[in-house]
């Protein structure tokens, strides 16, 4: 038996018992005749001590395990004398009678404690002596506490787990696909899954009422801190629904997760249409755990001389609370931070509301005292505060000021991670158009149903139609999204008209769904969670990375295994897509 006990698990109430465990070095320590090992696991640590007077042949083999080596430990629990509070097992140690080295170790590339030396590329390429660090560790373990929640919260109400396939067919709409070439069907090629999207909609078809899936989905797309070419949904999707139902049946699952992990309760999770969200925050995804909401000013200053007002689309600003402090090199640095190529804004307009109420500002030539008083009563600023001001193209000062207003609350210390903001976002347009292409897109997929209400405006006025679809963010992420489905056939063709398909791209590359609809497709709509970015927001963070077990870096690589790779020149040909032989000659 290698082991009767874990290395987390022994108390006081053990004390006399002899225990045999097994675990890695950590650490050890030298005294004269004595010797003390933490021994770890995936439980916790514990203390192997060595006494003077042990048997010398053991103090020799003990005195030979070097961090990281795996050993073996028998001996009798007893209270310690220097007890440890932070550790769960601090108040015993062993004292060792057996002890034995079951495997070796070479000295370890970096450090693994959880405060490490290892750099991020380093801890990658040995992911698997990273996840021996504790941190690493919990997150993954707290990634399989909520997928048991997740599980138990939907299988209560009905929902049945169906596999759906990975290798499947390219679409063009969407992200880009990663491909898999067929050795059977030469020339011809599976895609991954960017989503089960069509397979779900089919499983309503097929009468299963409650489908879920934590599902991985693949996407070739850049990557960001909260983006992996291969990331796991929590996919859903239910018949006979209205957007009111899968709102509440989806608020419910992150009210469950948020009470089981954090014992946090929120109240009914607000919901604002896209419209606000862009006007109010500049952002479809708002951090709403504090204020900074946006105040347009064109009807107070246009027509004042100040050209870079008057030329403007859009003017407007954000209140910053008691930020009347600022320097003027810290008003700079925000200025610099607009003007950055990704940003793009010509400059920064601020006026300071000081003391004694009087208001001054960047543009004192342009707006006088009555005109700034009309800007502090805009943003309702008092004394002290701050208010920063964006003007140019709407888009794009939206954009600019949302980013602003995440930086500064970034600097404030206004992204608490032990507040928890939900969102619901709806009410989004049904598509959006792309100047580069010259056509329309649909914002959430081709698959999602307008609002009844603006179905007659699809062909006059396509730009605003709204969707019967909805995003839910939690602290500035996007963490699901989702929508009421076309289950019509006419609709459906309708709206790959719209999207530029013809009548046979569409057939080839969506003929089943369509046809599926002609074989009482029910009324049905779902959604899907982004499973990493919920973990990582409950473990207080908004990188995935450290979330998944066996993540890729920034440039979409596994440094570990070393993927992607070159195949053999055999492989390639089998697969139609090398050079074949008699080319090669
Ligand atoms: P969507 O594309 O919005 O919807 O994806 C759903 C959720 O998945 C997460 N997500 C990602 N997480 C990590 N890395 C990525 N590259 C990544 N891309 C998306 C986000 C997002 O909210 N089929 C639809 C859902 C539906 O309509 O039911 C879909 O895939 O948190």
């Amino acid at each position: 038996m290698y082991r009767t006990h874990t290395c987390g698990e022994l108390r006081l109430s053990h004390i006399g018992q002899t225990v045999t465990l097994s675990g890695w070095v950590q650490r050890r320590r030298d005294f004269g005749g004595m010797s003390f090992i933490d021994l770890r696991d995936r439980y916790g640590l514990t203390q192997l001590a060595f006494n003077e007077g042990v048997d010398p042949a053991m103090l020799e083999i003990a005195r030979s395990a070097q961090r990281e080596f795996v050993v073996q430990a028998v001996g009798k629990v007893v209270e310690r004398e220097n007890k440890n509070g932070n550790l769960a097992t601090g108040e015993v140690e062993i004292l060792v009678s057996e002890f034995t080295v079951l495997n070796r170790a070479k000295t370890p590339p970096f450090t693994i404690e959880s405060e490490t030396d290892g750099g991020e590329e380093l801890r990658m390429k040995y992911r698997y002596l990273d996840i021996r660090r504790a941190p690493v560790r919990e997150k993954l373990l707290l990634r399989n506490r909520i997928n048991m929640m997740v599980r138990t919260y939907l299988n209560d109400l009905g929902f049945a787990d169906v596999e759906t396939p990975f290798l499947i067919k390219s679409t063009p709409e969407g992200a880009r696909d990663f491909v898999v070439p067929s050795r059977v069907h030469h020339g011809q090629f599976y895609a991954l899954p960017q989503s089960p999207q069509t397979f779900k909609q089919l499983l309503m078809v097929a009468g299963m009422d409650r489908y879920y899936q934590i599902v991985r989905c693949f996407r070739d797309e850049d990557l960001r801190a909260d983006r992996q070419p291969e990331f796991t949904q929590i996919d859903c999707e239910m018949a006979f629904v209205e957007q009111e139902d899968i709102i509440e049946t989806f608020e419910g699952l992150l009210k469950h997760v948020l009470r089981e992990v954090h014992h946090y309760e929120v109240g009914s999770i607000p919901r604002i249409t896209y419209d606000e969200a862009m006007r109010l925050y500049g952002n479809d995804k708002p951090d709403i755990r504090f204020g900074m909401t946006f105040v347009e000013l064109n009807d107070r200053v246009k027509g004042s001389g100040f050209a870079v007002f008057d030329n403007a689309e859009l003017v407007v600003g954000i209140k910053v609370e008691g930020g009347a402090g600022y320097t003027r090199k810290q008003l700079d640095g925000l200025t610099d931070y607009v003007k950055r190529p990704q940003l793009g804004m010509s400059g920064l307009i601020w006026m300071k509301v000081d003391d004694q109420g009087q208001a001054t500002s960047s543009v004192n030539k342009f707006f006088d005292e009555a005109a700034l008083a009309g800007w502090a009563e805009a943003f309702d600023a008092m004394a002290g505060d701050l208010v920063l001001v964006l003007a140019g193209n709407a888009n794009k000062t939206r954009k600019a000021l949302s980013e602003l207003r995440m930086h500064l609350a970034q600097e404030l210390g206004l992204r608490k991670s032990d507040v928890f903001a939900p969102l619901w976002v709806l009410d989004f347009p049904l598509l959006e158009w792309d100047e580069e292409s010259g056509r329309w897109f649909a914002m959430h997929h081709p698959f999602t149903s307008p609002k009844p209400e603006d179905i007659p405006l699809i062909d006059s006025d396509p730009g605003a139609v709204r969707a019967n679809a909805y995003d839910l963010v939690l602290n500035g992420n996007e963490i699901g999204g989702g929508s009421i489905r076309i289950h019509d056939r006419s609709l459906q063709q309708r709206m790959f008209d719209l999207l530029g398909f013809s009548k046979e791209e569409a057939l080839e590359q969506f003929g089943f769904l369509m046809n599926a609809f002609e074989f009482g497709a029910p009324p049905h709509g779902g959604i899907a969670f982004g499973f990493d970015r919920l973990v990582a927001l409950m473990g207080g963070d908004e990188v995935i990375r450290d979330y998944i077990a066996f993540p890729k870096n920034n440039a979409g690589r596994d440094v570990m295994i070393d993927a992607p790779s070159h195949i053999q020149m055999t492989q390639l040909t089998e697969l139609s897509l090398g050079i074949t032989p008699k080319e090669q000659a």
